[in-house]
């Protein structure tokens, strides 16, 4: 997706992200505490970097672990959704901008620099990620969260096929952290989440992934109504 379509996508997503995700306080709280684990941050004393941070569903928590979260993001309307949190930091900036430097900062390093669910925005993610090395501090870890190559969601065919094409495989983006010059592993986890048919078909409509944005209402009713009751029946 083209980085002004991405950026437009998520301005009218912005006020029913938190909605799509906050069914299940027990998902959030599972990642955040993945997300700790990997990071393993100093409370009051690690900075922290959220890149494609969006309304900060995990930087709060990242927050109560560390002395502050920079959250950047280049849709300033999912980063207005921020709460009011001294420890968070508002920046309306892309992940290219950070990787070449073209955005001044808060502070001169970060001992984490969280992407989670954004590499796939980002154009050239090697090119991104080996800018982004300098501005980690000494013995500072980078975290890229994102989907593996094939999900079995109850999507349509035509949305499926579509995140095929765009996923990047997280092999490749593991390789090129490595290539980068970072010591790197690569780690898969899982969480089930249950959904009724009819909240799930709302978050197709209000297009939880930025994919469903490729499919006008028509295509995703169809969409629906033809392929999803059915995958998403025992
Ligand atoms: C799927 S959301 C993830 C938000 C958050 N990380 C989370 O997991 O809830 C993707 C976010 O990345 C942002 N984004 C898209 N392209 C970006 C880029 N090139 N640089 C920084 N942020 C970007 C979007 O505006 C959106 O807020």
């Amino acid at each position: 997706m083209r980085s002004d379509v991405t950026r437009a996508h998520y301005e009218r997503l912005a006020d029913k992200y938190d909605e799509n995700w906050a069914y299940s306080p027990e998902f959030i709280e599972w990642m955040t505490r993945n997300l700790l684990s990997r990071l393993d941050l100093s409370p009051r004393r690690s900075r922290v970097l959220d890149i494609g941070s969006g309304t900060g569903l995990y930087a709060r928590g990242l927050a109560e672990h560390a002395s502050v979260v920079v959250c950047a993001d280049t849709s300033s309307a999912m980063l207005e959704r921020l709460p009011s949190d001294e420890r968070l930091i508002s920046l309306v900036a892309g992940a290219e901008d950070l990787a070449e430097g073209r955005v001044r900062l808060p502070h001169d390093g970060y001992d984490a620099i969280l992407m989670k669910e954004v590499i796939h925005h980002v154009a050239d993610p090697p090119q991104v990620l080996s800018g982004l090395l300098r501005l980690l501090r000494p013995g500072g870890r980078i975290l890229v969260v994102m989907l593996p190559s094939e999900i079995d969601y109850p999507l349509f065919g035509a949305a499926l096929d579509l995140f095929r094409e765009r996923q990047p495989a997280p092999e490749s983006i593991a390789a090129a952290m490595d290539r980068a010059g970072l010591r790197t592993e690569l780690t898969y986890d899982e969480f089930p989440l249950v959904f009724s048919l009819n909240r799930y078909t709302q978050m197709v409509r209000n297009r939880y992934m930025s994919l469903l944005a490729s499919f006008d209402d028509a295509e995703l009713d169809d969409g629906n109504l033809r392929d999803a009751p059915r995958a998403s029946r025992p």
